[in-house]
């Protein structure tokens, strides 16, 4: 019998209702609809206005329709990691709380934070996981509450992030799909340029760090991008190349949505024409756990079975990587 691989047989996706647009956030900050497009793409992003609501619930209606697709109970699944950098809260896990809406128990469920690149993380410890035998069903959910992080009066964030949930699952294959290697990679001297600074064991919550806003993300955006622009088309490149892939030998590049202009860059490198890229970044922004599961929920009648996917991302921390799918479906 061939090697056990991991192969994602479901997709699914959530985003909240609200469309938060361009125009709209020019009444707020100082920014043009123009300004936004040209150096971002982003259009318009959703946001969940439910003040009672978290990434779980998000990421749990993610995982419902999930199973659903799949055809499967809670029951069945047997592992779930959430990526999140807007866990609901610094613990309890959100991936616990998620399995408690969804009617899941008694399974293994953790957090995982690798920022912007948490899906590609997550989706290689899940494959692992499949890969070692122990595990028969993993389920990875990426969610994020940006909104909840976001400073509303900085122009340089608040027109980048919104709120979503995609999750996939994870299955054994025996017909060699699915994933087939991933580079994970990371850079701890880019810890202060893209950041929540307050809230942890450094700078718990005080009336002073409220007061400095220091529970917002910020972001030194042009050197982020200087790194972000590089490393993520150096991970989509070094994969090919380890591969013996050519630009022809890939079906589609599916990037980490923070900035049109990076997942062009990536494409070119790649070889790639704009038709084998997935962008959604227009309608979305950028969702950090949720961009690459978005784009495969909206992608996935285009995908047929043997498909090579790349993927590939770059986040906080820094970090970042590439992976290299083979599809294991046809429409259906
Ligand atoms: O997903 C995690 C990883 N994150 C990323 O990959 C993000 C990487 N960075 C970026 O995508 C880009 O750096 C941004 C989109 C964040 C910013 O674009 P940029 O082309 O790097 O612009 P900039 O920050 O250099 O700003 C250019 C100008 C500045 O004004 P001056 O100094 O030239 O007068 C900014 O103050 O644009 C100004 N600016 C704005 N103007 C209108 C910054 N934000 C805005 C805004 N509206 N929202």
């Amino acid at each position: 019998m061939k090697k056990t691989t991991a192969a994602i047989t479901a997709v699914n996706g959530w985003v909240p209702e609200f469309r938060l647009t361009n125009v709209e956030l020019e009444k707020m900050v100082d920014t043009t609809d123009e300004w936004i497009q040209t150096r971002t793409g982003i259009v318009e992003r959703r946001i969940l206005q439910d003040k009672t609501k978290a990434s779980s619930d998000m990421g749990a209606e993610a995982v419902k329709g999930l199973l659903k697709k799949a055809n499967i109970g809670p029951e069945e699944v047997d592992m779930l990691i959430c990526t999140t950098v807007t866990p609901d809260m610094l613990f309890p896990a959100t991936a616990n709380i998620i399995c408690e809406k969804v009617g899941i128990r008694n399974i293994a469920s953790f957090d995982l934070n690798a920022a912007c690149s948490g899906f590609l993380y997550a989706l290689t410890v899940g494959a692992r996981m499949i890969e070692s035998g122990a595990y028969k069903k993993v389920v990875v959910v990426g969610s994020d509450k940006m909104s909840s992080i976001v400073n509303y009066t900085d122009r340089t964030t608040c027109v980048l992030f919104g709120d979503a949930a995609g999750a996939i699952l994870l299955e054994p294959n025996h017909e060699g799909l699915g994933l087939q290697d991933a580079l994970l990679k990371s850079d701890g001297t880019g810890k202060d340029l893209l950041r929540q600074k307050a809230g942890g064991s450094l700078n718990p919550a005080t009336v002073e760090t409220v007061m400095a806003q220091e529970h917002y993300i910020t972001q030194e955006g042009p050197k982020v991008f200087k790194f972000a622009v590089t490393k993520m088309a150096d991970a989509a490149e070094e994969i090919m190349l380890k591969h013996g892939l050519k630009g022809d030998d890939i079906a589609w590049l599916v990037p980490h949505q923070a900035n049109k202009r990076i997942i062009d860059a990536t494409a070119q490198r790649m070889n790639l024409p704009e038709d084998r890229v997935m962008v959604n970044i227009q309608k979305y922004g950028n969702t950090t756990g949720a961009t690459i599961p978005l784009c495969l929920w909206e992608w996935e009648d285009k995908l047929h079975k043997g498909d090579n996917l790349i993927f590939a991302a770059f986040g906080g921390g820094f970090t970042w990587g590439s992976a290299l799918v083979k599809w294991a479906y046809d429409p259906k």
